[in-house]
């Protein structure tokens, strides 16, 4: 059935003067807008405190648009018809009023057929509630109306700890269900994440060898060349752990260690994925290292340290490097540490999960132990989305010589497409009704769980980072956690 077919759907960004907005979600919506996968009768509404106009907004939202899906003289005119779809209301964020006005413009376009309605809250953490609340108080959220549904759609951070990201929990699901909340990890709609399930479960080759008899470690790194750049407010209240090792990362662990779920319906799949947070116990101090970058080198040029930043207090404790073993205390994974670690300033960037085999027992090839690599599965997520098995391989030649060779399946030379951009694959998502790439509270929960205890004790025995300078491979207690690993 063409998308055009479906129900009308009103799509409220709240935040719409925000860095989110503009560079990620208008674009991704555009991008499906192109391509026919949104319902004909189809509007944006932003809000936000900024005063703008319908016309200064189209302007603003068509910097960021862009041709890929529709090359041609065709694309401007897509370009005009999407931006005929796009309206402002400015607003006060805790202002059940400034929704009502809201309410009003929306009215005016959209006729008198009911619609369906997505509220992107795409706004800092502190003003989440008032929002919810003001949408609720001022009628927008059809509740119990079966015919047409209204979703919220949440960005991290959910919460700073357990508590905290229960009472947001609590607090939302009075004004929107369980079912209609989308909290988004936008790692989950990246390519190669969500081809983990499929490289795992549709090949007969891994599976089998995907557990403890097999595998020796597992690691899922993430790191950045540069540093917070002139944007630490938000990171400093956060810190590495909160920003991306508790969701990106714990995500990525999730779906490397889960078990089959019976089908791939978010509601197996969910059901595993809490299953396997649910068995990895509680991380304490002693199990991580912590760092933060000082000044160093960036591609040769001096680079300030993090506390340098003005965005920073100069006497900031907040970690930018974070490394920690994580146990999966089950049948499959026991005894295998899952190495994580996340850091920013360091000396290349990328996301990577390594899966890396043991060595092999009796090795006919050499007399010595360890005497040739171990296979390692090697996923990389961004930049240049690839997957590489690395095995022993002979030397061409009269001799027999052996040398480590990749298997390499590099995705741009691979498939003749455009790889998506993780929000338009999520945001599609969100209005198909699908939760399978969405975190559900009870997986929330056994992820605050496991970091938690570790959070609380950084923060009550005032634990400093360690130094390490931006530009280099991160601090030296990366090697404890490594070789206990
Ligand atoms: N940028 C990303 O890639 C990214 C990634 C992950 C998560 N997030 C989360 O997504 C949300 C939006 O991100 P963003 O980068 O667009 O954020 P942002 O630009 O800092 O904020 C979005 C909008 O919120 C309003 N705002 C900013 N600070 C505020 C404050 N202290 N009190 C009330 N309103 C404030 C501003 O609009 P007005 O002043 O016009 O009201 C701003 O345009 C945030 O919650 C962030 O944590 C962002």
């Amino acid at each position: 059935m063409s998308r055009n077919a479906l129900d009308p759907v009103t799509f409220v960004v709240v935040g719409a003067s925000g860095d989110l907005a503009r560079k990620k979600l208008l674009p991704a919506l555009f991008a499906l807008y192109s391509q026919g996968f949104l319902p004909r009768d189809f509007r944006v509404f932003g809000f936000a405190r900024t005063p703008f106009g319908d016309a200064e907004f189209r302007a603003r939202v068509a910097e960021n648009l862009t041709c890929r899906y529709v090359p041609g003289e065709a694309c401007a005119d897509r370009i005009r018809e999407f931006l005929e779809r796009c309206h402002y209301t400015a607003g006060q964020y805790d202002s059940a009023d400034a929704f009502l006005n809201l309410y009003q413009a929306m009215r005016e376009k959209e006729g008198r057929q009911e619609r369906n309605r997505v509220f992107y809250l795409s706004i800092p953490p502190q003003v989440f509630l008032g929002v919810a609340h003001a949408i609720g108080g001022a009628g927008l959220v059809q509740c119990g109306n079966r015919r047409v549904w209204s979703r919220a759609v949440l960005e991290k951070p959910f919460g700073r700890d357990r508590a905290s990201s229960d009472r947001l929990t609590a607090e939302m699901a009075r004004v929107f269900e369980e079912r209609e909340t989308y909290r988004i990890d936008h790692y989950l709609g990246k390519e190669v994440i969500q081809n983990l399930m499929v490289l795992r479960f549709a090949n007969l080759v891994f599976e089998p060898i995907w557990n403890r008899a097999h595998v020796r470690r597992v690691t899922i790194e993430w790191k950045e060349d540069i540093g917070v750049e002139g944007r630490g407010g938000y990171f400093d209240a956060y810190g590495i752990i909160r920003d991306v090792i508790q969701n990106h990362l714990l995500q990525i662990l999730a779906l490397t260690a889960m078990e089959r779920p019976a089908s791939v319906t978010a509601g197996h799949v969910g059901d595993e994925k809490v299953k396997v947070l649910r068995a990895v116990p509680p991380l304490t101090p002693d199990d991580v290292a912590l760092g933060q970058y000082t000044a160093g080198t960036r591609r040769g040029l001096p680079h300030p340290g993090y506390t340098d930043d003005p965005t920073v207090p100069r006497d900031s404790r907040t970690p930018t490097f974070a490394a920690a073993a994580l146990r999966v205390d089950n049948e499959r994974w026991r005894g295998v540490p899952f190495v994580i670690m996340a850091g920013k300033g360091l000396d290349g960037g990328g996301t990577t999960v390594t899966i890396h085999f043991r060595d092999v027992a009796g090795n006919v090839f050499c007399d010595r132990p360890l005497c040739l690599p171990a296979n390692r599965l090697s996923i990389r997520i961004q930049p240049d989305e690839a997957i590489m098995l690395h095995v022993v391989n002979k030397q061409p030649g009269l001799q027999v010589a052996l040398v480590e060779s990749d298997l390499n399946l590099r995705y741009r030379a691979a498939f003749d497409a455009l790889i998506p951009d993780a929000y338009e694959c999520l945001l599609l998502d969100v209005l198909e009704g699908d939760k399978s790439l969405f975190i559900r509270c009870d997986e929330l929960e056994a992820a605050w769980d496991i970091f938690t205890p570790l959070l609380h004790a950084i923060e009550a025995r005032g634990i400093a980072p360690e130094p390490y300078a931006f530009g280099s491979a991160g601090p030296a207690g990366m090697r404890r956690v490594l070789s206990r690993a």
